[in-house]
């Protein structure tokens, strides 16, 4: 029964403080995971597209943004800090947001020497490059992920544009988003989720999992498009497919729909709140209702289908 499921599996985070853990962190676990974050960078407030708090009442933007980033080196600290007090075993690697091409050689240092003290460490990477057409990282990162990152991860879980990075593929159907998956298995995770594609005005979510070399077993999930914009549901979306994947190892379309079956009931009460807070739900950026979902994550209705290819 997963709603007794007691796994203590540790992981470190390496994301970005407002959007990244703050989004993935509890619901892992509320899914009953022992987790270790690490903030990549701490910031007083988020810094991407205009978000507004539910309890706000200036609709002013807030621009100023003060934080602190952290190194490669230092993130290397953390690690040897673990090392030298024998608590570097870890069963799973959650990589979010990364800003630079040296923090991202670190990473890939920090991949390494955790594999080398667990070899069976499932590394989850979402690809964060960039989002509608627009990078937010500098172009040196893509080939990094290209060439280092993709190979060494377990499972990676880019969006539409970030599919097309990481491929060269022009994105633009169902078939094109299975062809991608299928050349990312080339590369190296035998799991791959494109968390959104949009097609005529709706979502579409593809997953493939190549058990068997060059047979992928591969699914879909629509997802009716809700007329707001949110922050934080990727990171969301990653965490709750790491968290179902691993109670459900052999079905990672059951693990997509619990995911994406929680996410939308999360996104609706987020609709709800700020509609009846008198928000406009599409003048801004709003931000996801995740304390108050926690039943929705805990013990989500299934509501969301895959569709078998
Ligand atoms: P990344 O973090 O790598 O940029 P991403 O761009 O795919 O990932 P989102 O665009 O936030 O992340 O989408 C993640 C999931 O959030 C989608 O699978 C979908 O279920 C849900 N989602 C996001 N926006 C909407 C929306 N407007 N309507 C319905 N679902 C949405
Ligand atoms: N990290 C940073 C710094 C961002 O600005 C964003 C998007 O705005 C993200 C991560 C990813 O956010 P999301 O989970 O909405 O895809
Ligand atoms: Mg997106
Ligand atoms: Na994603
Ligand atoms: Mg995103």
């Amino acid at each position: 029964d997963i709603d007794h499921a007691y796994i203590l599996d540790s992981f470190v985070f390496i994301s970005v403080g407002y959007v990244g853990n703050k989004s993935a962190v509890f619901p892992l676990q509320l899914l009953g995971y022992d987790v270790d974050p690490i903030n990549s960078v701490q910031f007083s407030n988020h810094t991407g597209k205009l978000l507004i708090p539910l309890h706000s009442n200036s609709l002013t933007p807030e621009t100023r943004c003060e934080g602190q980033v952290l190194n490669g080196d230092q993130l290397w600290d953390l690690i040897e800090g673990l090392e030298a007090n024998d608590l570097l075993f870890y069963t799973h690697l959650l990589t979010g947001y990364i800003g630079s091409v040296s923090f991202l050689n670190t990473v890939l240092k920090v991949v390494d020497k955790l594999r080398s003290i667990n070899p069976k460490l499932t590394y989850v990477c979402d690809p964060v490059l960039g989002d509608e057409g627009k990078l937010y990282v500098p172009q040196e990162m893509v080939s990094v992920f290209r060439e280092k990152v993709v190979p060494v991860a377990s499972m990676l879980t880019p969006n539409q544009f970030e599919a097309e990075q990481l491929t060269g593929l022009r994105i633009t159907s169902e078939q094109d988003g299975r062809e991608a998956c299928n050349i990312l298995h080339a590369a190296g995770p035998s799991k791959v989720v494109i968390t959104s594609i949009n097609i005529d005005g709706n979502l579409l979510l593809i997953g493939s999992h190549q058990k068997v070399k060059g047979q992928p077993l591969q699914f879909k999930i629509l997802i009716p498009k809700i007329p707001a914009y949110f922050t934080g549901t990727g990171d969301l979306t990653t965490a709750l497919l790491l968290g179902w994947s691993n109670k459900y190892p052999e079905n990672l379309d059951k693990a997509a729909e619990l995911s994406v079956s929680s996410l939308q009931a999360l996104l609706a009460r987020t609709v709800n709140d700020y509609t009846e807070a008198g928000h406009d739900c599409q003048s801004s950026s709003l931000e996801i209702r995740l304390v108050q979902s926690q039943d929705d994550i805990r013990n989500p209705e299934i509501k969301y289908k895959a569709e078998k290819y």
